[in-house]
């Protein structure tokens, strides 16, 4: 049954919280600074390996015990627990969220429906790790018996998005010898562009898709077996050269791979939540098992640190909290997540679902409307590009944009000064954003009348800065767990689930009804609006 909830914003914790709001929306940065010389250091966790900064945020010591309260009132240990225990806690589709199971020791009981889904975890690692090392050691021989030397992935969203994330954040550890690409987009360039340099002869298909039905990844799946196999031309080809990873083995089996070459998940995992599980085989082909290991036990001590940790050194519950204090009370409407490292250029493309398509609703979780903001937008780019690109608006435009900033102490390319600029460059911009620049000074420093107000930066601008050690597996699984499980502390403040996506389920259905109308060789009778009908009569007409 459905938990039924008192209205969040009648909360007693919520009212405290607004009125603390009202008294200390005018704070500034700079004052808390001054009349508090260690906040720097105080108002920073050091823990998972980590250096979580959070003093240059708009908040009190009472802030961050009134936003703790409101988490305790909201029974957020309590829902960890239960998603932790593999309760069913995505009530609308009657499923377990246990992504934690994917990087749970080999020992762990886990259970779901009576079962302990951990050795089944391993043995999917396991078998992903023979096919991961037959590739990189040029074992893996296709049909006419060159070994593979490319690896496509097609899928999309979770299926997609975690994989070339942890392909580019590690390409580091990554196997020189091999190349890897990914298609998610059913625009067919997407396909063109990453096969056109490839021999089919030496490339190896990963078609990863939970359900295994999703238009774009069926298509680009089908398109893919006809460029194999105008090459290969022999079907038996195929089992050398496709492999799945899925739920569905009718599916899979339906689309032509053996499945025996399929690799398995489970329905109690989220797409967006996926790349701890066989959708990463791509990252364990790149990287390695060893390596692969390495960024699951990055992910579990996260997981145990979210588990255990006291809410005010919880970094994923702080995060969380900071997230909430700005979009429900300052109204922020967006988040920007600001890697100081081009390894993570993909991060906040996948934070972008992973965050929009989990906490993005408008229903709690007993179906009631809800009158408060969920979900902000996440965006960002790696700096310092960002930094000549949109920082213009974060630093003196209308509006309020809290800032993550990442970064790691140890460059991966050691190359003259580069490292020490870099980040010469993400301290500064935490610094400006704060404290910016005072009329005074300008003045003090000759700045004509004229020029004082666009010279002049208010700051007070919050951000968060994460410093870490290297960019290493582990490095990155804590850093994806950090952001899953503050995901996972606002939805459960907010009282939503996070493990549905209904809301893109009406655009797959018009774009199915649409498509045939498209295609169909005599004009068809449209039922659409008037825009819609519109536009498909002048794409009928127009295209070629
Ligand atoms: O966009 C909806 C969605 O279901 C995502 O949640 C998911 O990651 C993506 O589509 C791909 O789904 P699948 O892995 O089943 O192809």
């Amino acid at each position: 049954m459905t938990k039924t909830f008192k209205p969040l914003t009648s909360l007693p914790e919520w009212r405290t919280l607004e009125a603390h709001y009202r008294k200390v929306d005018g704070m500034q940065l700079r004052k808390l600074f001054a009349e508090d010389p260690k906040r720097g250091e105080r108002l920073a966790v050091p823990a998972v390996g980590m250096y979580f900064d959070y003093s240059k945020h708009k908040i009190t010591d009472e802030t961050v015990r009134l936003l703790v309260k409101l988490a305790e009132a909201a029974g957020l240990r309590a829902s960890a627990e239960a998603m932790f225990r593999g309760e069913k806690i995505n009530t609308t589709e009657k499923r377990a969220v246990l992504h934690t199971a994917l990087r749970a020791a080999k020992g762990a009981t886990i259970m779901v429906d009576g079962e302990n889904v951990v050795p089944a975890v391993h043995a999917v690692l396991d078998k992903m790790a023979l096919l991961a090392n037959k590739v990189r050691d040029g074992k893996w021989i296709g049909h006419t018996g060159k070994p593979i030397k490319n690896i496509v992935n097609i899928g999309i969203g979770g299926s997609d998005l975690g994989p070339v994330m942890a392909y580019e954040a590690l390409r580091h550890y990554s196997h020189r010898g091999l190349t890897f690409r990914f298609v998610s987009n059913v625009d067919g360039s997407d396909f063109a562009e990453a096969v056109q340099d490839l021999n089919p002869k030496e490339t190896l298909f990963i078609v990863a898709s939970k359900t295994f039905t999703t238009q774009e990844t069926m298509t680009n799946a089908n398109t893919a077996k006809e460029w194999a196999l105008r090459i290969l031309k022999d079907p038996e080809a195929i089992a050398k050269h496709f492999v799945a990873v899925s739920t569905n083995a009718d599916a899979v089996a339906k689309f032509g791979i053996d499945t025996a070459n399929m690799f398995g998940f489970w329905d109690w995992v989220g797409g967006r939540y996926s790349m701890c599980s066989a959708i990463g085989l791509s990252t364990m082909i790149a990287i390695g098992p060893e390596n692969f290991q390495e960024m699951l036990k990055g992910f579990r001590a996260m997981d145990e640190h979210f588990r255990t940790a006291p809410f005010e050194k919880n970094l994923p519950v702080l995060m969380g909290l900071l997230g909430l204090w700005y979009n429900n009370f300052f109204g922020a409407q967006t988040i920007a997540v600001l890697p100081y490292c081009q390894f993570l250029k993909r991060f906040p493309a996948y934070l972008q679902q992973l965050t929009m398509e989990s906490n993005g609703k408008r229903v709690t979780i007993d179906g009631t409307a809800i009158n408060y903001q969920t979900g902000p937008i996440y965006w960002g780019e790696p700096g310092t590009n960002g930094q000549h690109s949109f920082y213009q608006l974060i630093h003196q435009g209308t509006k309020l944009i809290p800032c993550d900033f990442i970064a790691f102490s140890k460059p991966l390319d050691r190359l003259g000064r580069h490292h020490d600029l870099l980040m010469a460059n993400v301290f500064a911009q935490a610094e400006a954003l704060a404290f910016g620049k005072a009329e005074q000074e300008l003045r003090k420093e000759g700045v004509s009348d004229e020029l004082v107000p666009h010279k002049t930066f208010k700051g007070n601008r919050p951000s968060t800065t994460i410093l870490m050690d290297e960019l290493t597996p582990a490095a990155l699984g804590k850093l994806v767990a950090l952001y899953e499980h503050s995901v996972f502390t606002q939805g459960a403040i907010w009282r939503v689930n996070p493990f549905d996506q209904w809301g893109v389920e009406l655009g797959k259905v018009l774009a199915g009804k649409i498509a045939p109308e498209l295609e169909a060789k005599t004009e068809p009778e449209l039922a659409h609006d008037s825009s819609t009908n519109a536009l498909i009569r002048r794409y009928r007409k127009n295209r070629a």
